[in-house]
């Protein structure tokens, strides 16, 4: 057998010494874990003569992407995981119910420690539903406007589309990935005096929130963001997708600095339940009609009236709700994540300092800015001109490589339908479009080897450095 890349092998205890790779779990039914860099023939020996010594390999499982591919992004899952999945999975009961309930107790019990005063948060099936349901809790409808940055993933945006309101696009500040408060000031004042949003034209509409995000885990100056929300009447919805945990200079963490926050739990996020998210806020009001609308517009939980002898059957459909409940099986490994976010937090500050440390010399390309607070989601290397006008070209060799890497983001102005829909161009926020054009984003994730980690630096030296 010839292997390559990480693979890790599950055997009996007993006396089985690998010669490769490391312990890195004990299996508590007595069995053991062990992660083997496979490089080409030495490890394979390693995994071979594991088999050999004993017939008690009980799996073997491919954990480091394709042969020698570095992924982009891989989710840090382990033992404790699977066994919150076979508790749900055993419980008789798959859907939303006592595990969603504990993690969002939880969530809302650590967010609110750190904001110091309590916060209310509902477990949802994705951000993107959490952004949906804030913004309709805020009132946002036909003949509003919704600011949001031009720099971002279209599901910042498109929530508010659901709701028929219209959208103002919002550039970046120069040489950031945040946005540029002033720009809000200014294009929230046109539009509060009756003017299209942009001097070119744009919607027209009452200002009525503003959805900033904490691009890659950095927060934005939200400091600005509520004074200007505040002067013209707008809620504020936290994208905070990138951004758990993330914290402002001032220590305070990210989702509880507006009136709602909204964490992604997807698949390639700080933590992850595969698809997931929550909407976090300290106003109670806002808490009880996301809840509403979260579930059909049902007047009350009734998830446990297929249950309890004493559930009641009955209940009243008061709004046309929506069905985003985060089901029991994700939540279990939600609530693992959430005990591990620290732990997963220090291992992407590692890889981070280790980049930061092989780059910050190199003339060709930035390194990202980086904060106290920062939660690591992405490693956003930006490069400077003459090397800017092959940035295609470099992600290209990357992946040739065998690095994954990626473009955060192409910026909404240049999608299809938000073009056509305001009549965009390029060149219509300047500052994006220059973050875009020179952005590569390296893996970041919190199971990368110091191997890997190495790779990736001398990949992006050898290439660019
Ligand atoms: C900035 C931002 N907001 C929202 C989302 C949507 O998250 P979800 O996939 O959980 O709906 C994403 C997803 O990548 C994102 O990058």
């Amino acid at each position: 057998m010839h292997l390559k890349g990480v693979w890790r092998v599950c055997y009996r205890v007993a006396d089985l010494k690998p010669t490769g790779g490391r312990v890195a779990d004990l299996k508590p039914t007595g069995g053991r874990v062990a992660d083997f860099k496979a490089a080409g023939g030495l490890a394979a020996v390693g995994v071979e003569s594991v088999q050999k010594m004993s017939h008690s390999v009980t799996m073997l499982e491919h954990t480091g992407g394709e042969a020698d591919f570095i992924p982009f992004a891989r989710p840090f899952t382990g033992r404790e995981e699977e066994e919150a999945v076979l508790r749900v999975l055993r419980s008789g009961w798959l859907t939303t119910a006592e595990e969603a309930l504990a993690f969002e107790r939880e969530f809302a019990e650590r967010l609110g420690r750190a904001a110091g005063y309590p916060l209310g948060a509902l477990a949802v099936n994705s951000a993107t539903s959490g952004l949906h349901i804030a913004l309709e809790a805020c009132g946002l409808g036909p003949g509003d406007v919704a600011l949001v940055p031009a720099y971002t993933f279209t599901a910042t945006a498109e929530a508010a589309v659901y709701l028929g309101a219209e959208l103002a696009f919002i550039d970046c500040a120069a040489d950031s990935f945040l946005l540029d408060t002033e720009s809000l000031e200014r294009t929230a004042s046109r539009l509060a005096l009756g003017k299209t949003a942009y001097e070119t034209g744009g919607p027209a509409g009452r200002p009525r929130a503003v959805v900033p995000v904490h691009f890659g885990g950095l927060c934005c100056d939200m400091d600005a963001v509520n004074k200007t929300a505040r002067r013209y009447g707008m809620a504020v919805v936290e994208d905070a997708a990138h951004a758990f945990p993330a914290y402002t200079e001032m220590g305070a963490p990210a989702g509880s600095l507006g009136d709602v926050g909204v964490f992604s739990f997807y698949a390639t996020k700080t933590i992850t339940t595969g698809e997931g998210g929550m909407a976090v806020s300290g106003n109670p009001d806002l808490v009880k009609r996301m809840s509403l609308m979260r579930w059909h517009g049902i007047d009350r939980p009734v998830w446990n009236r297929y249950t309890g002898g004493k559930a009641s059957w009955y209940y009243e459909v008061i709004e046309a709700g929506y069905k985003y409940n985060l089901p029991d099986i994700l939540a279990a490994i939600g609530r693992v994540q959430l005990r591990r976010a620290d732990e997963l937090l220090e291992k992407r500050k590692h890889i981070a300092a280790c980049y930061d440390t092989a780059f910050s010399d190199c003339p060709l390309f930035s390194i990202p800015p980086g904060a106290a607070g920062d939660a690591r989601h992405l490693y956003p290397l930006r490069l400077k001109q003459p090397l800017a006008a092959a940035r295609d070209d470099c992600v290209r060799k990357l992946q040739e490589l065998g690095i994954g890497v990626s473009v955060h983001f192409i910026p909404l102005h240049k999608m299809p339908y938000y073009r056509k829909r305001y009549g965009l161009k390029d060149g219509d926020f300047p500052n994006a479009e220059d973050a875009y054009s020179r952005v590569i984003s390296l893996p970041i994730w919190p199971g990368m080897t110091d191997e890997q980690i190495r790779r990736v630096i001398d990949s992006v030296v050898k290439l660019i450095g």
